[in-house]
């Protein structure tokens, strides 16, 4: 088998680990042949191919990035973009597209689909975006880099009795806000669902008994400074906004995160050599359950 990997969208922690382990696997046996789309997308438009071997990926597996490089392809959304890139895979004889990505990158999985290509999505964004429920690789790395970065400015916080608003990336979706606030027991969640809901009253009595508070905001639905300006109206106290930013994308893969890579790249693998193409990988971290004492 001679198969292709991409890696499109926003970059997530773990994505290196899963083509690494996903090479491992493949290359286990002599036959099959890896190659990388460079830049997502794009590289299967452009015919950017370069064919790795585990020598190399190993290099990666343990660092946040996507030495195969990503972008946000345009061209990807129109026909054309599309028709070109189905055609390179199959000029250039590969017989399976792994992609990893979120959402935009399903909706990619599913262009090519249609177009007769044989893909395995492999769920990976920090923003935990794809309507089937599932665990996305780098989402919790993300939360966890979140949480970090908030224990580590609340001293300063304290020091001042200041309030401070951090906004968390997650784009459209409130799974990272809200996770990340659950974690650091934050006195305030404010996502683009609950912003015309907030009670203002109840957090001006808890300002009242400790102006140090907590606040979450999810990103790019309103500007940080008119929730900082807001509090500071509301409460009469001392308030920042701290915007987490990059780290969330730029900090390494936590060991729990590369085992789960490893699952991904398993299962995939698994899904290749039962041709089951247009797939799409999962793995369910979330449910509780009773066991009996014995
Ligand atoms: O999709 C991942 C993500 O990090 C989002 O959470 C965020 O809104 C966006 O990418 C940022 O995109 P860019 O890297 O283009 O600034």
């Amino acid at each position: 088998m001679k198969v292709v990997i991409l890696a499109s969208g926003g970059d997530a922690p773990g994505m290196n680990a899963c083509i690494h382990y996903l090479t491992k696997k493949l290359t286990c046996f002599k036959r099959n042949q890896v190659y990388v789309a460079k830049y997502g997308f794009k590289g299967l438009i452009d015919g950017n191919f370069e064919r790795v071997t585990t020598k190399q990926t190993r290099k990666y597996k343990k660092k946040a990035g996507v030495f195969i490089k990503s972008s946000r392809c345009p061209e990807f959304r129109t026909q054309e973009g599309i028709d070109k890139a189905a055609k390179n895979v199959k000029e250039n004889g590969f017989d399976v597209v792994f992609v990893l990505g979120g959402d935009g990158s399903y909706r990619g999985s599913i262009a090519l689909m249609k177009k007769k290509v044989k893909v395995v999505f492999i769920p990976a964004t920090i923003d935990r975006d794809l309507t089937y429920e599932t665990y996305t690789i780098g989402f919790y790395t993300a939360v966890s880099a979140c949480c970090q970065y908030i224990y580590d400015v609340e001293p300063t916080m304290h020091a001042f009795d200041r309030t401070c608003v951090y906004e968390t990336m997650g784009r459209e979706n409130a799974s990272l806000p809200t996770l990340v606030s659950e974690i650091i027991d934050a006195d305030l969640l404010i996502t683009k669902e609950n912003y015309n809901s907030i009670n203002y009253d109840e957090f001006l009595k808890m300002h009242k008994e400790n102006p140090v508070r907590t606040v979450v905001l999810q990103e790019k639905f309103i500007p940080i400074e008119e929730i900082v300006k807001k509090i500071k109206e509301v409460t009469g106290g001392s308030v920042r906004g701290c915007v987490i930013s990059y780290v969330q994308r730029g900090t390494d893969p936590t060991k729990d995160e590369l085992s789960k890579c490893k699952l991904f790249a398993k299962t995939a693998v698994k899904a290749m050599k039962k041709a089951e193409y247009s797939t799409a990988i999962g793995i369910d971290v979330n449910q509780g359950k009773y066991l009996k004492l014995s």
